[in-house]
C-alpha cells in the first residue's frame, strides 16, 4: 500500500505534466495562437514561424498532456484547446506574467509602440467626443428618435415596429451589428441623417455615431467566436479580442490611424 506521503506526491507530479508541458515558449506560442481559433498543423508552423514537423513534435506535448486536442479534416489535422479551462489557465497564466515579471511589461511595451500614449488620448478625446455627440444627438436626432434614444412606436404595442427606429435600448440592433462599429455608423449617418436633411461635417456624424454606440443595447450571444481568424477583424469592432494591443475604447471610438498604421506594419515583409 503506498503511504499517504507517496500519494500526495503522486498527485503533484501529475500536475507537473501540465506544467512542463507549457514550460516552453514555442508551445506557450501555440497555446496562444489556439486560445484565438482552432487551426491546422501547417496554419500553426506558418504563424509561429517553426518548421511543420516541429510543430507537429510540440502539439504532440501538448497532447499528451491533454491541453490540446486533434480532429482529422480531410488532409489535415485540425488542432483545438482540449477545453476552455486551458484557455483560462493561459490567460491567468499571462496575467500573472505581466503583474509580476517587470521585463514582461517592458517587452509589452517595446511591443506596443507608445502603448500608454494612446491609451491616454482615447480616454481624454472620447470624453470630448461623447459630449460633442450627444448635442449633435439632442439637436438634430432626438426629435425623431427620442430623446432617450427609444424610437418613436408605430403603435402603443411595440410589436407593430417603428416609424423611426430606437438607436439604443431593448429593441435596438444588437452590438454585434454592423451599425453598432462606429466607423460603418458614422458612414450612414453621414449620407442619410437627420433624415431628408444629411448635412452633418464628418466630425459631427462622427461624434453622434460614437455617442450612440456608447449607449446599452442587446448582447448577442458567443460574439468572441466571430473572427476566428483576428487579423481580419474590423479595426473598428466592438468587441474583443483582437490581434493587437488597441485599448477596446480606441476599438470602439477611435482615434483609428495608429490602429490603422499597426496594422499595416504587420503586413509589411520584414
Ligand atoms: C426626420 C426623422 C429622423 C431624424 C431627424 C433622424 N433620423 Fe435616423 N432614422 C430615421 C428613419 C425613418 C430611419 C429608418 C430608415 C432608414 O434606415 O433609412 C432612421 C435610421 C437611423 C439609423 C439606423 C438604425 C438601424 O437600426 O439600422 C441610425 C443609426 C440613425 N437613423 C441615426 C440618426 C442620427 C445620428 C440622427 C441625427 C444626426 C438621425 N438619425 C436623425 C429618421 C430620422
Amino acid at each position: 500500500m503506498p503511504t499517504q506521503r507517496q500519494r500526495k506526491e503522486r498527485v503533484y507530479r501529475l500536475f507537473t505534466r501540465i506544467a512542463s508541458a507549457m514550460a516552453n515558449p514555442h508551445r506557450l506560442e501555440l497555446l496562444d495562437l489556439l486560445v484565438q481559433a482552432p487551426r491546422t498543423v501547417e496554419e500553426l508552423a506558418r504563424e509561429s514561424g517553426m518548421s511543420i514537423a516541429n510543430t507537429s513534435q510540440h502539439l504532440q506535448r501538448l497532447k499528451q498532456a491533454r491541453l490540446v486536442m486533434a480532429k482529422r479534416e480531410g488532409l489535415y489535422m485540425r488542432y483545438r484547446l482540449a477545453d476552455p479551462a486551458v484557455a483560462r489557465l493561459w490567460l491567468e497564466l499571462r496575467a500573472v506574467g505581466e503583474q509580476q515579471l517587470d521585463e514582461v511589461e517592458q517587452a509589452l511595451d517595446a511591443y506596443r509602440t507608445r502603448r500608454h500614449e494612446f491609451e491616454k488620448v482615447s480616454i481624454d478625446e472620447l470624453r470630448d467626443r461623447l459630449q460633442a455627440g450627444k448635442a449633435v444627438f439632442d439637436n438634430r436626432c432626438a426629435i425623431c428618435h427620442r430623446a432617450d434614444g427609444g424610437g418613436l412606436p408605430a403603435t402603443p404595442s411595440r410589436i407593430d415596429g417603428y416609424v423611426f427606429p430606437p438607436l439604443w435600448g431593448p429593441d435596438s440592433f444588437n452590438n454585434g451589428a454592423g451599425m453598432n462599429r462606429v466607423l460603418t455608423a458614422a458612414r450612414f449617418i453621414k449620407a442619410k441623417m437627420p433624415l431628408g436633411e444629411a448635412d452633418l461635417t464628418d466630425d459631427q456624424a462622427f461624434d453622434v455615431a460614437a455617442y450612440i454606440n456608447s449607449q446599452p443595447r442587446p448582447q448577442m450571444a458567443d460574439l468572441e467566436k466571430d473572427y476566428p481568424d483576428r487579423s481580419t477583424k474590423p479595426i473598428d469592432g466592438t468587441y474583443g479580442p483582437f490581434a493587437d494591443p488597441f485599448p477596446i475604447e480606441q476599438h470602439r471610438f477611435g482615434p483609428f490611424p495608429p490602429i490603422e498604421q499597426h496594422y499595416k506594419a504587420l503586413k509589411k515583409p520584414s
